[in-house]
């Protein structure tokens, strides 16, 4: 069994323009006042670009087998097309990296899209609305095969499409900001899955051969449980929770086209609005076989559950990929959610998602690539005993789900830094490290976390209960004293700062009353 940590390019490495980087949709829309919390970016976030080997030290203490991260498309082909330009500069970095983690003995699993589209793709073509991604993509995908393929064997197409499409497309939350409700999110998706088949069919048909890699995809996604489990209405709700989420992308990856549920209620509600066809594009009978099948494995990324229920939405409400599926989700109060109160922590739901994935796409191999807690936390929170209990359940529950058989070969758990977390800027932390994001330095603190997920990978799972229980003290332990050294360090700052602003302060006034006393002085004695 494979544990690791995971990261992304925007969120992390910062240095936006440097060596040669284009801008990517993230850049151009974090230069936008208002798109992001307090208007902040990921000019420099962690400054993860200049601190390849210290975040490689951090990954060899933690003793993972892997670290996952993604590649900036527009750090390695500026404007995203291949034929325009390639920087060489951003291949060394990538080059560097790969190399630092594997003298490390630590497998790199690289993701190539983490949602930075180059911005050039954007404003030409629209982006992901646009069909000419699909080459443009696949261009980039095989440039990273053949500069990194012959060390890379774990290769992620897209992390979690879901939030590209219904972020970036539906509701603009995210980049590129887009609100093309009822009909964005679909065509993103439609794009993104065909361009995902043809990556897997390129590696397929030009390097798998000599490179012996795999190509997967990676879903990000929450259990949907019905409301009540007596109601067939509620279980259907529930089931369409998960296919709206989940489905959208899986189904026609494992099983060949959209889940049923979704052709069901997005045809119908098209039909409602007087339309001649589904907003939810098809695929013709050559693409869903060219499609299905193009998976290698499949990354998964859990974060929380919900309870769902049916809620018809009146179609005149304006029609979008949130009101298509007819279903209300809620949340149970005395589910603990440290942050923002999205990320309820509820472990059974990713047992149950985990065999839910079994079943309905014939047990395929898993990667969990993204599983943690975040903090709303606006100072220093070393102690992290919830994200320490969100770990224990977590792992616990997916270890049972290896009893049930589902077939899981790694766990990721993210993240390895608190960075950049889109819309909501650095005041969402998910980090095993803590990164004071005010200090130009962007020092590493462990939480006491870092701690405890150590022992869980040098154990290999679990062992009793009492050993567990000791894990967790002598990491609380622990915490506390690395407390008092980042109390220290910002004393030191502090300090700088009395040095810098106090002393030339008293020192001006000084002569100021010196020669106020000495006019007083002059003045009496003429
Ligand atoms: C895709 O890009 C081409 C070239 O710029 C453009 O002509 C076409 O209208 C775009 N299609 C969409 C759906 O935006
Ligand atoms: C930043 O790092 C440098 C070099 O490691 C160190 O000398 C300096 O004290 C640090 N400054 C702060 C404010 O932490």
């Amino acid at each position: 069994f494979l544990w690791g940590v995971g990261s992304s390019a925007y969120q992390t490495e910062g240095a936006w323009d440097k060596d040669g980087k284009g801008p990517s949709i993230w850049d151009a829309f974090t230069h936008v006042k208002g798109k992001v919390l307090r208007d902040e970016t990921g000019d420099s976030a962690c400054d993860g670009y200049h601190k390849v080997k210290d975040d490689i030290q951090l990954l060899k203490e933690l003793k993972v087998n892997h670290y996952l991260l993604s590649i900036s498309w527009a750090r390695i082909m500026p404007t995203g097309i291949r034929t325009e330009q390639v920087n060489e500069k951003g291949i060394q970095f990538y080059n560097d990296t790969i190399n630092g983690l594997l003298e490390s003995s630590i497998t790199p699993i690289v993701s190539l899209y983490h949602w930075d589209l180059p911005q050039v793709l954007q404003e030409k073509y629209g982006g992901w609305q646009n069909i000419s991604m699909i080459n443009y993509f696949n261009d980039y995908a095989n440039l990273c095969f053949e500069k990194f393929g012959d060390r890379v064997k774990h290769w992620i197409t897209f992390s979690d499409p879901w939030a590209v499409a219904e972020k970036g497309y539906e509701t603009g939350e995210h980049a590129p900001g887009l609100k093309l409700g009822g009909c964005g999110a679909y065509n993103a998706a439609h794009h993104i899955i065909k361009t995902h088949a043809k990556v897997w069919h390129s590696y397929n048909n030009t390097w798998r051969s000599e490179q012996h890699g795999m190509v997967g995809i990676s879903l990000t996604s929450g259990w949907g449980e019905p409301v009540d489990p007596h109601s067939q209405a509620d279980i259907d709700a529930a089931e369409r929770y998960i296919q709206f989420h989940l489905g959208w992308f899986a189904n026609p990856i494992y099983r060949g086209d959209y889940p049923e549920a979704m052709k069901n209620y997005v045809g119908r509600k098209s039909a409602q609005q007087g339309l001649g066809t589904s907003r939810l594009p098809t695929f013709s009978v050559q693409e869903k076989s060219y499609i299905k099948g193009t998976s290698d494995f499949l990354g998964i990324g859990h974060f929380t559950t919900r309870y769902v229920t049916q809620k018809s939405s009146p179609f005149l409400q304006g029609s979008s990929y949130n009101t298509d599926h007819d279903l209300a989700e809620l949340v149970d109060p005395k589910w603990p959610a440290p942050g923002y109160e999205w990320l309820y922590s509820v472990p059974w739901g990713f047992r149950r998602l985990l065999n839910f994935i079994k079943t309905q796409y014939g047990n395929p191999l898993i990667y969990v690539t993204q599983n943690g807690v975040s903090e709303k936390a606006p100072c220093a929170q070393l102690c992290d005993a919830w994200r320490i209990e969100y770990l224990q359940g977590h792992l616990n529950e997916m270890l049972k789900a290896l009893n049930d058989g589902v077939n899981i070969k790694a766990y990721t758990a993210w993240s390895l830094l608190d960075k950049f977390e889109w819309n909501k800027g650095f005041s969402e932390r998910f980090g095993l490290y803590y990164i004071d994001f005010q200090n130009k330095n962007k020092t590493r603190y462990p939480k006491a976390s870092v701690d405890y997920y150590k022992n869980v990978i040098r154990a290999n799972g679990f062992p009793d209960p009492r050993e567990v229980e000791k894990w967790r003290q002598k990491a609380m332990d622990t915490c506390s004293i690395t407390h008092q050294l980042l109390d220290t360090d910002s004393l030191i700052t502090h300090m700088e700062m009395v040095t810098e602003i106090v002393l030339p302060t008293i020192f001006t006034l000084c002569i100021l009353i010196s020669i106020v006393l000495l006019l007083f002085f002059l003045q009496k004695h003429s």
